[in-house]
């Protein structure tokens, strides 16, 4: 038996301990041995919940249990998930998180202690929730040199354009809606003002190019300057608005930017509506590849991180390598891309 622990038991930590119990079997079949949940690390109580007994309320229980071989990280923020993914990995547990944030910020330097600890520190759900784009940009699309990725990378915006442009429904309404069915962050600040979409493109370029790629130096606008009569503008144009997050090789670098663009209909991202994200890339060799599907919310990002889980349980003596150095990228000025 594989034991493992969850922290944090919001959306996506139950939705992990949901997909591990629904898909116990196929998943055990892959794995050639169980999966169990030992620990929930969570402020709250949950009576009545199926993790009721396995609540903790200390890290010090999980990182001290020599049984834990995986720590899966649903938290969400910097801190305190990078402390407990620090110490996960130094002790020798492989790290599974679906947080951008802590990824984007803090991504190169666990992922070089997990090759010098030979564990894994695997992230799938952080970019795209169910989608699978981080494990293609480091493993099969490695023959290519990578010229543009971009992406519709978050949800709970996309939903809310969708809805604002078919219904004529007001910003606020949708937002609330968004909440609701989870899709939008605890704070939806980071949605809308497009500080989410930045931390996904962050990790992508830096993916793309095997650096450290800052967030803070991405250029970053998010949708709450969209009005009603914009959509309506658009809409008479043929054209939909929509939150975009793209990085271009330029020379030897990369130039990064998250903004709203009124996009016409030949573009690969038109069709792309409510909480869907996808991400186009466009290699050197390859030509184009677009991965498209379900964004945000509970199930689709559980199966993310539980297919990390997996990952990880196939190869729980080897680090998988993952090209991401230390080393920062300076981007090229977005502007370039007027021109
Ligand atoms: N708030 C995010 C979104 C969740 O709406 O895309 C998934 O990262």
């Amino acid at each position: 038996m594989i034991q493992i622990a969850v922290l944090g038991y919001g959306t996506i930590g139950s939705g992990v301990a949901e997909v591990l119990k629904v898909n116990k079997e196929s998943i055990t079949k892959r794995v050639g041995d169980e999966i169990s949940i030992k620990y929930v690390l969570d402020l709250r109580e949950f009576p009545g919940d199926p993790m009721e007994d396995k609540i903790v309320h200390d890290y010090a229980v999980i990182k001290n249990d020599p049984e834990i071989a995986i720590v899966v990280e649903a938290m969400g923020g910097v801190e305190p998930a990078y402390t407990f993914a620090k110490q996960a990995l130094e002790s020798g547990k492989h790290f599974a998180t679906s947080n951008k944030a802590l990824i984007a910020e803090k991504g190169a330097e666990l992922i070089r202690i997990a090759k010098e600890k030979n564990v894994n520190c695997m992230f799938e759900a952080s970019v795209g929730g169910g989608i699978p784009i981080i494990r293609p940009l480091n493993s099969c699309l490695t023959a290519d040199v990578i010229e543009e990725v971009s992406g519709i990378l978050n949800g709970t915006t996309n939903y809310m354009m969708t809805k604002m442009s078919s219904e004529g429904s007001e910003f606020e309404d949708v937002l609330k809606d968004a909440q609701q069915k989870g899709y939008a962050e605890a704070d939806p600040t980071a949605d809308i003002e497009g500080h989410d979409a930045c931390r996904k493109i962050a990790i992508l370029t830096s993916l793309v190019c095997g650096q450290q790629v800052d967030f803070q130096d991405i250029h970053t606008e998010g949708i709450t300057k969209i009005t009603a009569t914009d959509i309506k503008y658009a809409k008479a144009l043929g054209r939909s608005i929509k939150l975009l997050a793209s990085s271009y090789k330029t020379g030897d670098s990369y130039c990064a930017l998250v903004a709203p663009f009124m996009l016409a209909p030949e573009h690969p991202l038109y069709n792309v509506n409510d909480v869907f994200n996808a991400v186009f890339v466009h290699g050197n060799v390859l030509g184009d590849a677009m991965f498209y599907g379900s964004g945000a919310g509970k199930l689709p990002t559980a199966s993310a991180v539980v297919g990390d889980i997996v990952e990880i349980a196939r190869h729980l003596d080897e680090n998988i390598p993952v090209e991401w150095r230390e080393e920062k990228l300076e981007l090229a000025d977005y502007k370039q891309l007027k021109n």
